[in-house]
């Protein structure tokens, strides 16, 4: 097997997964990576470092089922990958055909039992999967009623049990007759005696990596680039079986179906964390380049994304979380150098706001990953009503970008820490470009400084990390901006949440007299947002006011004010629309040092993942 150098690869990927629904569901969701192997190599040590590559979507349990000489060996255990290979030698396993798993589960699930691969009661097959299978509960019941026996208390074990019923009709059969069972989302791969994987998706996402002498089954590119560029990404409701090195994809009625190789055609730096000590760090660090990456775009298609914004009759814009934060600036932007007028909605919400489109309507949705089931659902219900899609994806191969009329890729390569960093300024640049486009070249002029300001900030982080020291054990932060900031604040109040678990909000500082005042006292940490633009003069009468009630106050500025307990620095800009994207990066690396202050792993909040495609 040819070994890529993952320095220098074209991937295309999709790097989204998981999710989480944190509901008062009694059954425990996974929401993981799922990889498959069958070929000529060692299947287990593949397993192993598909696993590692792809820990960052779910990764509290580990698990490897390998198929040797006749039998299905398993071995799992809580954990991430590297504590239980080493506690259980996963990458010994023997066999040249396998399939792993990492998992990402709701409320007490996390044991050794629950950890897949889940076998039946004749150990014939194992099965990992990503997803919830919505009727498990009936399923379960009914196959206990026929005399299974279920070990864990996962909704995924139905579907190894329905594989063994059917499974003396031959793999194919098996295949189909469960995938008919099953209600929900999913995407699983599982293990048979005889030697064969066999993989199926709905709503999940599920590739297949193609090398000269064996294929993967993997929920994300990532499993497998360092030994092939080559997919195939299946569709939903696809099935695959990969025997004897022959791989057939076929659909729900057993019809072949044919889907072209796709070379992976995005450019990656490097999927390793290098000389940082976190992706996240490395992410924050490659802004000064990434922000640039997104200004390059295929003419043809920024004409056509361009035109058909401008010919909308009403345009709206949905995202979740961070993508949702660029979705905010993006209207403001709209409104003021293009005239023209948007909606946001936050994706979750769409159900109930997107109601009045039809065919002169626009959506753009905004996606890291492309995979966000809420995203996707606006977008499903924007398309039954007639609207046409737009999108800004950064995985030019997701769900999102293949069912765009036009996509407008942020091109910032893998971003594989939890928290949204190079993606978000990343979706920022290209917002600006797509507004200068409609206003003709109005910010154009002064497009540079703000590349050479993201680079400044990057290299003088000292007051931020200084801020972190100080501001670390406090319970309640508060992040106040107007205008273009407040997006920012909201987005700085995230990013404390997610990597410093510690409780914040982000204000309109307008808002504060109306409220939140009321909150400003001796332990309170206040972030203002104030640059010396149009917003400045009023702001600062905020930082008054806060002062005055005896709480701290961090001014992120071009601007010393002595009224700032502590002034993080940011360079002057003459185009003053350009802050946002300068702003926000001292917000990471505040959050990133209380992360570490706090001894918390800044690549993998608890309880999170990097992307949620369950509802
Ligand atoms: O992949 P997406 O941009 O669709 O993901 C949306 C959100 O889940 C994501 O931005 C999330 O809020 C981040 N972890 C924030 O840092």
């Amino acid at each position: 097997m040819t070994v890529l150098n993952p320095y220098k690869i074209l991937l295309n990927g999709d790097y989204s997964t998981l999710i989480v629904v944190l509901s008062a569901a009694t059954f425990f969701r996974s929401m993981c990576s799922i990889i498959g192997y069958n070929g000529k190599n060692s299947a287990a040590p593949l397993i192993v470092d598909s696993l590692k590559r792809m820990e960052y979507r779910g990764y509290d349990s580990v698990g490897v089922a390998t198929f040797d000489s006749g039998n299905i060996l398993v071995r799992k255990g809580i954990g991430k990958v590297a504590e239980v290979n080493k506690n259980l030698n996963l990458g010994q396993m023997s066999g040249n055909i396998g399939i792993g798993h990492t998992r990402w589960a709701t409320h007490g699930g996390v044991t050794d039992k629950n950890a897949h691969p889940h076998s039946a009661c004749k150990k014939d097959i194992a099965v990992v999967h990503n997803g919830i299978i919505e009727n498990y509960k009936e399923l379960k019941e009914e196959l206990m009623s026929a005399g299974h026996t279920f070990v864990s208390e996962t909704d995924s074990e139905v579907i190894a049990h329905i594989l063994e019923i059917h499974y003396n009709k031959g793999i194919k059969e098996a295949m189909i007759e469960t995938c008919k069972r099953l209600r929900g989302n999913y995407a699983f791969v599982a293990v048979f005696q005889d030697g064969a994987i066999g993989g199926a998706r709905y709503e999940e996402p599920l590739v297949v990596g193609v090398t000269n002498d064996g294929y993967f089954v993997s929920s994300d590119v990532l499993g497998f680039l360092e030994y092939t560029d080559k997919a195939i990404f299946l569709e939903n409701g696809d099935i695959c079986v990969v025997d004897n090195s022959k791989l057939e994809i076929f659909d729900s009625q057993g019809r072949p179906i044919a889907h072209p190789i796709t070379q992976v055609a995005w450019e990656l730096g490097d999927i390793d964390k290098g000389k940082y000590a976190h992706h996240t760090l490395k992410e924050i660090n490659e802004q000064q380049l990434t922000v640039i990456h997104a200004g390059r775009q295929d003419e043809a298609v920024m004409n056509k994304f361009c035109d058909v914004l401008v010919n909308a009759k009403d345009i709206y814009i949905t995202g979740s979380g961070t993508s949702h934060h660029s979705a905010l600036i993006f209207k403001h932007m709209l409104a003021r150098f293009g005239k023209i007028r948007a909606e946001t909605v936050v994706s979750s919400e769409s159900k109930y706001a997107l109601a009045s489109m039809d065919s002169n309507s626009v959506l753009i949705a905004i996606s890291q990953s492309g995979e966000t089931a809420d995203v996707l659902d606006s977008v499903r219900l924007a398309r039954d009503q007639g609207a046409k899609i737009l999108s800004i994806v950064n995985v030019t191969t997701s769900s999102l970008a293949r069912t765009s009329d036009a996509c407008l890729s942020t091109n910032c390569g893998p971003e594989i820490g939890v928290a949204a960093t190079k993606s978000f300024t990343s979706q920022l640049a290209l917002i600006y470009n797509i507004t200068d486009r409609i206003c003709k070249n109005c910010l154009a002029t002064e497009k540079a400084e703000f590349v050479i300001a993201v680079e400044n900030v990057i290299s003088n982080s000292a007051s931020s990390i200084r801020a972190a020291a100080q501001i670390k054990d406090a319970s309640d932060v508060y992040l106040l901006g107007r205008s273009l900031h407040y997006p920012i604040a909201l987005e700085g109040a995230l990013k404390m949440k997610e990597l410093a678990y510690v409780h914040a909000e982000g204000i309109a500082a307008g808002e504060l007299k109306h409220g939140p005042l009321a909150l400003m006292e001796k332990n309170t940490v206040v972030i203002i947002l104030n640059p010396h633009d149009a917003t400045f003069n009023d702001t600062i009468s905020n930082a008054h006011e806060i002062k005055a009630r005896g709480a701290t106050v961090i001014g992120i500025s071009d601007r010393k004010e002595d009224i700032y307990d502590y002034w993080i620095e940011i360079p002057h800009l003459k185009e003053e629309a350009y802050y946002p994207i300068v702003e926000v990066i001292p917000l990471q690396i505040l959050a990133y040092q209380m992360a570490l202050a706090k001894n918390v792993d800044p690549d993998y909040p608890r309880n999170l993942a990097k992307s949620v495609t369950v509802r």
